[in-house]
């Protein structure tokens, strides 16, 4: 609320300096100002008594007690994974609904042998599950708008958060997360999987080993056809939402792990975007027949520019609504070599950067094709990231897109159970997620760049380069 105060203030002040200037080009409007050609939002001031969570760490937990809250199509999956590592206790539930409940408490936890966890059912008793004093880390796993407030609650009652994505809706809840955070210096990681799938390892793996030369440009993107999915969601919460938010609403699948190799607020930071949105064609279809509405903010497709502090260039992508092959695009381009996931997985390396013996005797890489598939991999298997190493056969079987979503809840309790930085901390959630409402802004001035906030508040370079902690 104070933040609210002090951006409509700020606000106030500066259109009532450039009125008094007589500059033409600098206007108030909504929570962000437009100076010369670009959007700026307002940043606040840090608090007093509020600390930076820069390479944040709490002393170890060794047994870390988990409250889940959200048990719709993702959650059951989150608990199932938790069962399967050393040191975790699953000890409450929640859900409104009491069915979606007692299923995890049957078919998950009785069904392998454990007690049964603390249920709360109803729209308000996740708040209990957060005043308990038997939990460490709080695991949400419910619609974006719940997210937050969930999240805030839960780190103001002393738990650590793990959050779904997108981690928050607005510039404002993003603030509110960092700022949350490091008031309470408690953790607030959300769940970004894609950081974990084999091949985005491998290619970062590849970058951080000076394979690629230096990165200069990333695409990413979220292309998934919704429509079997759309019927699924608990009170139509993700319909609903797009129907009212143009912009990039789920960003962070493509943009997560671009931003690792990147090594943003590791060295560089997100600066500007340009966004670009195409009416609704499909959703406008589908929230017809399902709400029986004319009006769909989200377009189609909305494609996104970001340049960094460094002058890189990273395109993001989203489309929940035409008939594509599924695909999160995932390319580095460096100045000297070139990997890409989707549609097919490649790589485009100098023999001069690969190992002495890595090639055959007598093969030779053409620098304008992708390796032939044998180097391919031999690539994937040598220069598969350290973490995903450690625990690929575990991952493999145990499962969850694959692997990647037991590799990402394996590494956020080593890490809790070490003592150790988080992969994710609250200020990448704030700038993966920042982009819905950032996005909204620039396609509602016809492109118009965009100032991304810098949410480490000027300590984007005191670390130097992404690292996962050991
Ligand atoms: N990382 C991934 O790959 C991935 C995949 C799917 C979904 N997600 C994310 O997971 C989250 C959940 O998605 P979903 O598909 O499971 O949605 P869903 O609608 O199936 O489930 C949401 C659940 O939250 C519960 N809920 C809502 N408000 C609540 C409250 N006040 N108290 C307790 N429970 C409440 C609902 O009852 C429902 O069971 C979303 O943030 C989504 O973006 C991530």
């Amino acid at each position: 609320m104070k933040n609210k105060f002090l951006h409509l203030f700020t606000g106030l002040v500066l259109l009532a300096f450039a009125t008094s200037c007589g500059e033409k080009n600098e206007t108030e409007v909504r929570n962000y100002r437009i100076v010369g050609n670009t959007i700026v939002f307002d940043e606040p001031q840090r608090l007093e008594g509020q600390k930076s969570v820069l390479q944040f760490t709490v002393d170890p937990i060794e047994n870390v007690r988990i409250g889940f809250i959200g048990l719709g199509m993702r959650g059951p999956d989150a608990v199932d994974r938790m069962t399967y590592i050393d040191g975790v206790t699953v000890n409450a539930l929640c859900d409104i609904e009491p069915d979606r409940v007692e299923k995890v408490q049957t078919d998950i936890l009785e069904a392998k042998g454990l007690p049964r966890a603390a249920a709360y059912t109803g729209r308000e008793a996740w708040k209990e599950l957060c005043q308990r004093d038997d939990i460490d880390l709080v695991y949400i796993c419910t619609d974006w708008k719940n997210h937050v407030p969930m999240a805030v609650y839960a780190m103001q009652h002393g738990k650590h958060v793990a959050v779904e994505v997108p981690a928050a809706t607005s510039i404002e809840e993003c603030w509110q997360l960092v700022d949350v955070a490091e008031q309470t210096q408690r953790h607030c990681m959300m769940l970004e999987n894609c950081c974990y799938d084999f091949f985005e390892l491998t290619a970062l793996n590849l970058a951080q080993q000076g394979l690629l030369g230096e990165l200069i440009h990333g695409e990413g993107a979220y292309i998934h056809n919704l429509e079997p999915f759309w019927h699924e969601y608990y009170e139509n919460w993700r319909l609903d939402f797009n129907q009212s938010h143009s912009g990039d609403v789920y960003p962070t699948h493509g943009l997560g792990p671009l931003c690792q190799a990147f090594n943003i607020h590791r060295g560089d930071r997100m600066k500007t975007l340009v966004a670009m949105g195409t009416p609704s064609y499909n959703g406008k279809k589908i929230a017809k027949e399902m709400m029986g509405v004319d009006d769909f903010a989200n377009g189609d497709i909305t494609t996104t520019m970001i340049q960094t502090e460094k002058g890189k260039t990273l395109l993001i992508e989203h489309d929940v609504y035409t008939y594509r092959p599924y695909n999160r695009l995932y390319q580095l381009t460096g100045t000297e070599g070139f990997a890409n996931k989707y549609p097919i997985e490649g790589f485009t390396l100098l023999e001069e950067k690969l190992p002495a013996g890595f090639l055959a005797e007598g093969q030779h890489l053409n620098p304008h094709a992708f390796v032939p598939a044998d180097v391919r991999d031999k690539v994937l298997s040598e220069y598969l990231h350290p973490i995903a190493k450690e625990i690929e056969k575990k991952a493999k079987e145990v499962g969850g897109h694959g692997g990647m979503d037991f590799i990402m809840d394996y590494r956020l309790i080593y890490c809790l159970q070490h003592g150790l930085p988080l992969d994710q901390d609250v200020y990448d959630a704030a700038e993966w997620s920042c982009l819905g409402e950032l996005t909204a802004a620039s396609i509602a001035n016809g492109g118009m760049p965009v100032a991304m906030p810098d949410f480490t508040r000027g300590d984007w370079n005191i670390v130097q380069g992404y690292k996962h902690a050991e």
